[in-house]
């Protein structure tokens, strides 16, 4: 597959400054990873054996406030990642600082209660099956020794905030995946924390359902300024609320960007491929079969383009087809709204005489419109 501009979405022009370079005074760092690297060794036998390497010299920084993202195939090291946060693994190397403490330096009681300010959710919820709904949210203050009374005071908002007030008498298995997902949050939530970590929380919900938690948390994020840190394998969950995003391949944090920045523009291979995934902006099949690497005597490029900014309202098309004298049909199209962006992708054929379609591939880089060349299309008639 032939590229015109070294690889499809590599240098379309951003059409917004950075959200952290827009002037507004610097935010604290809420989580800051170090040179973190994590090695697993059989049980015991950490000095004799050889390990496996799950997360290798990963720096990252959350400000406060913002909600970050990690975005992996599986394996690739993402729950190591976020369990390396609160210490539920601890680092093989590098320092993990949460809110100014830095939590590789303490252990025993100290390192528990510096965790009371990160709350983490998982993709299976992690309920006490045992227990009601109140009773699950009351857990981590129960083991923190505070009184029932206020127990009770602290909870009743919680269940009001994920709209479970009605459930609290309820057991886990009267609950659906969502209301169960919604109990994790409040426990999560109830001893206010600086920091929530979500495991894959939607990766087990329906669609729908998917929408209405990741509301949540955005809601959250805003009403109690909460630093989330999430990992996930869908583009659509980094789409909907996240403000930056880390790209984690073998263990290794490849890419970082502001998430309109990395729809529009992603920076590797890997980048580009859960693009086009999430896309789906694929030729018909019937033309992918029929798709030649080389021109032909007789034959028309077909052209993916991908355009943001200022391209998007601007008739381009139309003006192409009469300034260089090609006919160009549209196969599939379609614009994306991410975040502040406008992300318009189409998939054309250019056709008329090679010289005249060479032209036109030039008049569309010219104006800031990415080209990839998907092949040739040989026409007969
Ligand atoms: N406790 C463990 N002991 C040994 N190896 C482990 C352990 N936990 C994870 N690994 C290995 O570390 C690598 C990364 O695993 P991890 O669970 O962090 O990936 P992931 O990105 O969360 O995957 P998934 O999307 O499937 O949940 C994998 O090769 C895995 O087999
Ligand atoms: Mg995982």
């Amino acid at each position: 597959m032939a590229t015109r501009q070294g690889g499809f979405f590599s240098c379309l022009p951003t059409a917004l400054p950075a959200r952290h370079s827009t002037g507004a005074p610097p935010v604290a760092v809420m989580i800051r990873l170090h040179d973190v690297s994590k090695t697993y060794y059989p049980k015991g036998r950490r000095s004799t054996a050889s390990g496996v390497t799950a997360l290798k010299h990963a720096d990252l920084h959350v400000p406060q406030g913002r909600i970050h993202g990690v975005i992996g195939l599986s394996g690739a090291g993402k729950s190591t990642l976020i369990r390396c946060v609160n210490l539920l693994e601890r680092p093989t190397t590098g320092t993990v600082t949460v809110d100014g403490q830095e939590l590789t330096a303490l252990s025993g009681s100290a390192l528990n209660q510096a965790r009371h300010r990160i709350g983490m959710i998982f993709q299976h919820f992690n309920l006490l099956t045992s227990r009601t709904v109140f009773a699950n949210v009351a857990l981590p203050l129960e083991l923190m020794g505070m009184k029932r009374g206020e127990i009770r005071e602290r909870i009743t908002p919680l269940l009001e905030l994920v709209g479970l007030t009605d459930k609290a008498r309820q057991y886990p298995a009267q609950l659906s995946g969502g209301q169960k997902q919604r109990v994790a949050i409040a426990r999560a939530l109830a001893s206010r924390p600086k920091v929530l970590l979500c495991d894959e929380a939607t990766s087990a919900l329906d669609p729908h359902t998917t929408g209405a938690i990741l509301d949540l948390l955005r809601d959250i994020n805003r009403k109690l300024g909460l630093t989330i840190l999430l990992i996930t394998h869908e583009m659509e969950v980094v789409k909907s609320i996240c403000h930056r995003v880390s790209l984690i391949s073998d263990g290794e944090l490849v890419e970082e960007a502001d998430v309109g920045d990395f729809f529009t523009a992603p920076r590797t291979q890997l980048g580009r491929d859960f693009l086009n995934d999430f896309l789906e902006l694929e030729p018909p099949r019937a033309l992918i079969e029929r798709l030649e690497d080389a021109p032909g005597p007789h034959s028309h490029p077909v052209v993916r383009l991908a355009f943001s900014g200022d391209a998007v309202s601007t008739p381009l098309i139309s003006r192409l087809a009469r300034e260089c004298s090609v006919d160009v049909s549209i196969l599939q199209a379609k614009v994306e709204s991410i975040q502040e962006r406008t992300l318009g992708l189409m998939i054309a054929e250019l056709m008329g005489p090679a010289e005249k379609t060479r032209e036109a591939l030039d008049y569309l880089e010219s104006h800031d419109l990415q080209v990839e060349v998907l092949g040739h299309v040989q026409r007969d008639d």
